[in-house]
């Protein structure tokens, strides 16, 4: 980022206030008109990015004084939207029928949409069309502007749209409202260029911008301050840290900074992109005290073949190779995964190939996919699109031998103690709280309310395949991890 940038940024962000306040007019009128304070609902759908963008869709409202609720009937309802798989956008067409149906009901509700489905045009054209009840729709790149929108859209009515194809603008420092007071997510980067054939995700978040050290060092002090004992970073390739910045800076010199923090125990970061991840960052995390042993390495398949066809640059072998390596030097790690089954072209033989990665590297956990066409991909003018039932077949082997090799190896920390950073009262059973490890495995155990947002050291009774029982201990030895 260049000086001048900078130096609009902070004016941009100032303009932004006073939006801000100029929405608080609004909610004062209607205070005034019907004796309480608008009520909004922020939705997300999608990735941990979008759930950050959401904090800070609800930073703004909050600082302008909407009331937050849960509740679909509200005075305000926000869809931020996800397009990686058709059935994501099915999920918002199929709520957005309903929130018609309420806004009849209220004449003072307004619905938004936005988020990356708001980034296809073809999207944006069927809401004009068949779902004109919508006041607002904008997009991934000009979210910092919501306050601003929202005043557009009370002051001229109608339908209100503002989608940018692209940005190089990172406007920092705006409100966010964390759905957790002691846990963050913290995004480092935006875009993505690597361009997988199957993938949308460049078409509507953009290209790639790392956000300058200083900046994310800043935002991170202050979560610290502010009791946050744990931090996400957060990119679509997080490895690619930095590589764009006026003096570029590696994401294994990030993570050393980000490590220096005080108060901050816990780092976490996603996503890995196995092709850029760097022998420097397996170092760090061996000899960090703070980054978490757990690492999510998308495979996607383990067909050499595909991975090529999915302009992935890595194969079956390079990819094995960098998990041994990791396993090696970063003892207790976890690896977790995406896999997608069902990728044009993909033959049995390509499919036996990605459950021998599975059975090889013995994954914790695996998100497994079906492929989705999406307009305007490579991979979606592909001739060779696989037949449904034999897709769904695969799906069905994959998932069990998926679920089979994590319950394995949830095992190997029974009768053991960890580090757990206690985060809820259980839904269930209010005598227990839940929490993590640093692996990102559940635990439940009984404590008192009081610990949430604090580590502490359980022992991990029993494993029920996909979660712990443990007992809090309170003065023991733990290893760290
Ligand atoms: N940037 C991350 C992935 C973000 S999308 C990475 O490169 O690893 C999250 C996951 O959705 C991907 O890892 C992939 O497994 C899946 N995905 C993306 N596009 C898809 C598509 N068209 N069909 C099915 N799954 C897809
Ligand atoms: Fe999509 Fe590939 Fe970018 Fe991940 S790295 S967001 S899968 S294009
Ligand atoms: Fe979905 Fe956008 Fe994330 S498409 S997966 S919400 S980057």
């Amino acid at each position: 980022m260049t000086n001048t940038h900078q130096h609009n940024d902070t004016a941009e962000q100032e303009r932004q206030q006073q939006y801000i306040l100029r929405c608080g007019e609004y909610v004062r009128k209607f205070r005034l008109r019907r004796g309480r304070a608008p009520l909004a609902l922020v939705k997300t759908f999608g990735c941990q990015m979008n759930e950050r963008d959401s904090e800070k869709l609800r930073g703004i409202l909050s600082a302008a004084g909407y009331e937050l609720t849960d509740r679909e009937d509200a005075d305000l309802v926000v869809y931020n939207t996800c397009t990686v798989r058709e059935n994501a956008n099915l999920k918002v067409y199929g709520r957005l029928g309903y929130l018609g149906g309420l806004k009849k009901k209220n004449p003072d509700m307004h619905i938004v949409l936005c988020g990356c489905m708001m980034q296809e045009e073809t999207v944006v054209e069927k809401i004009r069309s068949s779902y004109s009840f919508v006041d607002l729709i904008f997009g991934t790149h000009n979210i910092w502007k919501f306050a601003q929108l929202l005043c557009e859209m009370y002051e001229k009515g109608g339908m209100t749209v503002d989608i940018w194809k692209d940005t190089d603008q990172v406007v920092e420092d705006l409100p966010a409202q964390r759905t957790y007071s002691f846990k963050s997510g913290v995004n480092i980067m935006y875009g993505c260029n690597n361009f997988c054939t199957y993938c949308i995700v460049p078409y509507v978040r953009g290209r790639e911008r790392s956000r300058a050290p200083k900046d994310i060092l800043r935002e991170i002090e202050r979560l610290c301050d502010d009791g946050v004992v744990e931090v996400m970073l957060l990119g679509q390739n997080v490895n690619s840290y930095g590589k764009t910045l006026d003096v570029p800076v590696s994401f294994a010199q990030l993570l050393q900074e980000v490590e220096k923090i005080d108060g901050l125990q816990r780092i976490r970061f996603m996503t890995s992109h196995p092709k850029d991840l760097s022998e420097d960052l397996i170092r760090v995390m061996s000899e960090s005290k703070k980054i978490c042993p757990h690492l999510h390495l998308p495979l996607q398949s383990g067909s050499s073949r595909l991975l090529k066809r999915m302009n992935r640059h890595y194969t079956k072998e390079s990819y094995l190779d960098l998990c041994s390596r990791l396993r090696q030097q970063v003892p207790g790690l976890s690896l977790t995964t995406d896999i997608i089954v069902g990728f044009p072209g993909e033959t049995e033989e390509d499919f036996q190939e990605t459950m021998d990665v599975v059975r090889r590297v013995r994954y914790d956990s695996a998100f497994t996919f079906i492929y989705s066409k999406r307009t305007g991909t490579p991979a979606a003018s592909y001739p060779d699109q696989v037949p449904e039932e034999i897709v769904h077949d695969r799906f069905d082997r994959l998932l069990a031998l998926v679920q089979e090799i994590g319950r394995e190896q949830a095992m190997r920390l029974e009768g053991e103690t960890r580090t757990v950073l206690a985060e809820h009262v259980n839904e269930q059973d209010p005598s227990l709280v839940t929490g993590r490890l640093a692996n990102n495995m559940v635990v439940h155990f009984p404590a008192d309310p009081s610990v949430i947002g604090t580590i502490l050291p359980v022992r991990l009774d029993e494993c029920k395949g996909f979660y712990y029982l443990g007992t809090p201990c309170i003065e023991s030895q733990v290893d760290f991890g």
